[in-house]
């Protein structure tokens, strides 16, 4: 429960697209609902990197590990993850092979080194202005995080595959998100990539569903805004002595 009235949620919502900011009106109590399951999840999950937030060049997560440990298809070795993705990835894996679907892990944690080689490299290959919308600068890249994943080819072509499609279908499901959905480029900063895939987490990923229209840049964005005072305001055993 929330000690909270529908004018305060209302403001909250203010700045969101008309259609999110309706769908939140409509059904308050069930969006209430899905933020008290957020406000569990840990709070590195939803950082913000894109063309306004950068990381640091040091910023390294502290929890990756080596996905050839784990049992699914990757394109190459010493691909890194961070350890709190694993159990929801490979729910998520295991899954897809039950639909006969086999998702390859393609590309995932890049250092702020690594990141920046392949900006440049674009760069070099396509000039600035192309690049810039496809390559982040390094401590731009959600790859940072250690939470992000490029599937398969990572090509436009991945969309019209089994894993492609499957992905768009159950990925949140598993708490994973599409960071840089069609038709969105003037607000993520990025054209559609269909095949780039952030963790974060069940609950935030279920509330970016149904009620931010699968737009994880307004999710992301509503939470750095207001999960501190939705936290302030939940009041069901919380003795509020924060
Ligand atoms: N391709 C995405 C934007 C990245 O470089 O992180
Ligand atoms: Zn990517």
């Amino acid at each position: 429960d929330f000690s909270l009235n529908l004018e305060e949620l209302t403001k909250m919502t203010i700045e969101l697209p008309e259609q999110i900011k309706s769908a939140i009106a409509a059904e308050p109590g069930i969006f209430l609902d899905l933020a008290s399951t957020v406000l569990g999840i840990p709070l590195d999950l939803l950082l913000i990197a894109d063309k306004t937030h950068s990381l640091a060049p040091d910023f390294v997560p502290p929890d990756l590990v080596d996905l050839s440990d784990y049992p699914i298809v990757t394109g190459r070795n010493g691909l890194l993850l961070r350890e709190i993705v694993m159990p929801d990835l490979l729910a998520m894996n295991e899954a897809a092979k039950n639909d006969s679907i086999t998702l390859v892990f393609s590309s995932t944690y890049r250092s702020y080194d690594y990141q920046k080689g392949v900006y440049e490299r674009a760069v070099a290959r396509e000039g600035k202005e192309q690049a810039d919308r496809e390559s982040a600068q390094p401590g731009k890249s959600q790859h940072q995080l250690g939470t992000t994943i490029d599937f398969g080819s990572i090509t436009d072509e991945f969309g019209d595959t089994p894993a492609g499609r499957w992905l768009a279908e159950h990925a949140w499901e598993y708490g994973f998100s599409l960071s840089y959905p069609e038709g969105y480029e003037s607000v993520t900063g990025y054209r559609h990539e269909i095949w780039h895939y952030r963790y974060i987490s069940r609950p935030a990923a279920r509330m970016e569903h149904e009620f931010f229209d699968s737009v994880q840049y307004y999710l992301l964005v509503f939470l750095a805004d207001h999960l501190e005072h939705l936290r302030g305001a939940y009041t069901t055993g919380n003795d509020n002595s924060t």
